[in-house]
């Protein structure tokens, strides 16, 4: 399965795909490109490293948010992607592109959705929510992405215990390790091999 991951930063989870490809436990997935919408990012490094098509498509670069939409969704279809997976992806993904792959564009959120989801919620801004209201568990969510934010089926979740002396980054860090870069590549797996329909 043809499998293009959109990446905005550092590309942890972006890594963990590779590693699992790399490792032969990635199923039938197979990653064919990576797209950034921001330059410079290690996540662009990451893939070159391992031999990935890499792109940056920013919106800085086009005259309007439509032809912007319009060149990412002409470089999907270039890249024949039957999969696209939001891995560290601050992209709001508009409805002609959710329309043309449906069912078939996940994202991984570091929460346990519905908890610390929706607008404002992304990034380290969620483990400063969950440790300001007090949550003994958090974790990550895997969900398809539909045209309202974080509301999309939920395909899995692994919960990750909060400590007392967390900091959002150390909370951030533990769901990153054990549950982001567990939960993500074992989706995709599973939907490359028919295993997960939401
Ligand atoms: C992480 O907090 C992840 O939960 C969220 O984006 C952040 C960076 O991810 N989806 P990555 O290291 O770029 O994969």
């Amino acid at each position: 399965m043809r499998t293009a991951v959109l990446v905005s930063g550092g590309g942890t989870n972006l890594q963990a795909l590779i590693d699992r490809e790399a490792q032969g436990t990635l199923g039938k997935a197979e990653l064919v490109g990576v797209i950034s919408n921001n330059r410079g990012v290690y996540a662009l490094e990451r893939a070159k490293k391992a031999g990935i098509p890499a792109f940056v498509i920013s919106p800085a670069d086009f005259a309007s948010r439509d032809d912007f939409h319009k060149a990412l969704i002409a470089k999907l279809e270039e890249l024949e992607a039957e999969l696209i997976v939001l891995a560290g992806c601050l992209l709001t993904i508009p409805p002609e592109m959710i329309r043309r792959w449906p069912n078939r564009i996940i994202n991984i959120h570091p929460a346990l959705i519905p908890a610390f989801s929706g607008k404002g919620c992304y990034g380290i801004h969620v483990h400063e929510k969950a440790l300001a209201r007090g949550v003994k568990v958090s974790g990550a969510t895997v969900h398809i992405v539909n045209e309202n934010l974080d509301e999309g089926p939920i395909l899995l979740q692994k919960a990750v215990e909060v400590h007392e002396n967390d900091t959002p980054e150390t909370l951030q860090r533990r769901i990153m390790e054990e549950a982001e870069w567990v939960i993500l590549p074992e989706a995709v797996k599973m939907i490359s091999e028919g295993q997960l329909q939401p």
